[in-house]
C-alpha cells in the first residue's frame, strides 16, 4: 500500500481560509492593563518601562476613560504610597491611594470598566517584603490578616476583583472569609496562584518602589525549577475559593499554564510581567524586532496554552494603535 502524499500546506495557501480555521484569537476583551497610581503632580514615566507611568488619580481616571472608549475594559491597579512603615498601615486605610483611586474611577466610569486591584504589602512596607516581618522572617498568619484587610479596603471602595499577589499560605481562604463577613460575597478573587520568584520582575520594582530591602522573595514565591509544587499551589487556591487562577510570569511558564489548564475548570490568567514588556520595548526601540508582531505572537502563544485573560503593559498601546484589528 502506498502512503498518500499529505499536503497540510493546502490549508495555508489562502488568507481567507487561514482566517476561517484559526484556532485562537486575541481580542481587547482578553487583555487587562496593569496601572500604577501615586500621589504625583503629573504622570511620572518609569525609565525601565518606556510607555508606562505612575499616574495621579485625576489623570488616571481620564486615561481609563479614553482606553474604555477604545475598547479596553479591564485594569489592575497597583498603589505606590508616599508613606511606608513596618506593618504596611497605609495599605488598609480607607483613604489610601488605591481606595481613593477606586472611588474616583467608579464615579467616572461605573461598570463600563472592570477594576481589579493587586493585594500585597510590599509597596507599603519599609522593608519591602510582602507581609509582616517578625524576628527576621515573614510571619505567614499575621500576614494573611493584613492581606485580608487590604482586600477588604479595596472591595469596600469598589474594586470589582481583588488579586492577592503575596504567596502566603491560606490567604485566599482568609480573604474570602473577611469579604463574605462584610457582605462582599459578589467580589471575585483572582489569585496569583502560581507566582515564581522571577528576575523578570526587576522593572516593576522600580515602578512600584517595592524591592525588598534585605534578602529576596524565594522564601514565599515559587522555585522556578519546580512543576508539581506549582500545581499543588494552584489547586489549593481553588479549594480555598479562588475564582480565577493566575500564572506568572508569562512566556517562560507556558508549560505550567498548560498543565494547569488540564487540571482545573476555573478561568485562567497569565501575567506578561514587567521584564517581558521591557525586553520587547527595548528590542523594538533598537529596531531589532517588530513590536506589534512579536507582541501578538506572544499573546497567541498564551491563549493557545490556555489563558483566558492576559495581564499586559502593552494593552494600552494595542488598543490605541489598533493592533488587534
Ligand atoms: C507584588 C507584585 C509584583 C508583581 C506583581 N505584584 C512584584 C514582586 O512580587 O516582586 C510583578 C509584576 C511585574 O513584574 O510586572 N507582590
Ligand atoms: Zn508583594
Amino acid at each position: 500500500m502506498t502512503v498518500p502524499f499529505q499536503r497540510p500546506r493546502r490549508l495555508r495557501d489562502n488568507a481567507v481560509l487561514r482566517e476561517a480555521i484559526a484556532e485562537t484569537h486575541v481580542l481587547p476583551a482578553h487583555l487587562m492593563l496593569p496601572m500604577f497610581v501615586a500621589d504625583v503632580p503629573e504622570p511620572r514615566p518609569i525609565t525601565a518601562m518606556p510607555g508606562v507611568d505612575q499616574w495621579p488619580i485625576p489623570k488616571l481616571v481620564a486615561e481609563i476613560e479614553r482606553l474604555v472608549e477604545r475598547g479596553l475594559k479591564s485594569f489592575i491597579l497597583f498603589g505606590v504610597p508616599d508613606h511606608k512603615d513596618e506593618r504596611a498601615s497605609g495599605a488598609t486605610s480607607e483613604d489610601g491611594i488605591v481606595p481613593r483611586a477606586l472611588i474616583a474611577i467608579k464615579k467616572a466610569v461605573g461598570d463600563a470598566a472592570l477594576i481589579a486591584t493587586d493585594v500585597c504589602a510590599c509597596s507599603y512596607t519599609d522593608h519591602g517584603h510582602c507581609g509582616i516581618i517578625e524576628g527576621g522572617r515573614l510571619h505567614n498568619d499575621k500576614s494573611i490578616e493584613l492581606l485580608a484587610n487590604i482586600a477588604l479596603a479595596h472591595a469596600q471602595a469598589g474594586a470589582d476583583i481583588v488579586a492577592p499577589s503575596d504567596m502566603m499560605d491560606g490567604r485566599v481562604r482568609r480573604i474570602r472569609e473577611v469579604l463574605d463577613a462584610h457582605e462582599l460575597t459578589h467580589v471575585p478573587i483572582m489569585s496569583y496562584a502560581i507566582k515564581y520568584a522571577s528576575s523578570l520582575y526587576g522593572p516593576f520594582r522600580h515602578a512600584a518602589d517595592s524591592a525588598p530591602k534585605f534578602g529576596d522573595r524565594r522564601g514565599y514565591q515559587m522555585d522556578f525549577r519546580n512543576r508539581h509544587d506549582a500545581l499543588r499551589e494552584a489547586l489549593l487556591d481553588e479549594g480555598e475559593g479562588a475564582d480565577i487562577l493566575m500564572v506568572k510570569p508569562g512566556i517562560a511558564y507556558l508549560d505550567i499554564l498548560r498543565d494547569l489548564r488540564e487540571r482545573t475548570n476555573l478561568p485562567l490568567a497569565i501575567y506578561q510581567v514587567s521584564g517581558e514588556y521591557s525586553m520587547i520595548k527595548f528590542a523594538a526601540q533598537a529596531n531589532a524586532i517588530d513590536e506589534r508582531a512579536v507582541t501578538r505572537e506572544l499573546w497567541h502563544s498564551m491563549r493557545r496554552a490556555g489563558a483566558n485573560l492576559i495581564l499586559t503593559y502593552h494593552a494600552a498601546q494595542a488598543v490605541r494603535e489598533r493592533w488587534l484589528e
